[in-house]
């Protein structure tokens, strides 16, 4: 391997790992982006063509803001509705951070 090269999968193997870990205070932001976004929306108002499929409702919705931090973190390790549990994916930690984050929503 070139000089080069290495520095290159070094590189890489770096980005990988802020992407998943998350060296800084964004890791629920990452997190939302990478994984959630798609079916809540950018700003959880569930406005993408997915949510629209999968009913997903908004987080202005009553009741999804009647969730309580701890209600939203069960929902998302255990799956609600066509929603997949993420219990084998995510960390408690993760989903933690992200639901932090979708909550910044309710605001
Ligand atoms: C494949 C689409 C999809 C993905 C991806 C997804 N969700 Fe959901 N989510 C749903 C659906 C459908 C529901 C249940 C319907 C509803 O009440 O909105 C739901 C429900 C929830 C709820 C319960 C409160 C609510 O909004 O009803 C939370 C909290 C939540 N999701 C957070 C997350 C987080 C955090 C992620 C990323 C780790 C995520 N979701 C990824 C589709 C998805």
């Amino acid at each position: 391997m070139t000089k080069r090269m290495q520095t290159r999968v070094a590189l890489a193997a770096v980005l990988a790992m802020a992407g998943t870990l998350g060296f800084s205070q964004s890791t629920g932001e990452t997190l939302y982006k990478a994984k959630c976004q798609m079916c809540h929306g950018a700003k959880g108002l569930a406005d993408t063509p997915a949510a629209k499929a999968m009913k997903v409702k908004p987080i202005t919705d009553p009741e999804v803001k009647g969730f309580t931090e701890a209600k939203m973190i069960e929902a998302v390790r255990d799956g609600m509705g066509k929603m997949q549990p993420y219990k084998d994916k995510l960390t408690a930690a993760q989903m933690k951070d992200v639901v932090v984050y979708f909550r910044t929503f309710l605001k």
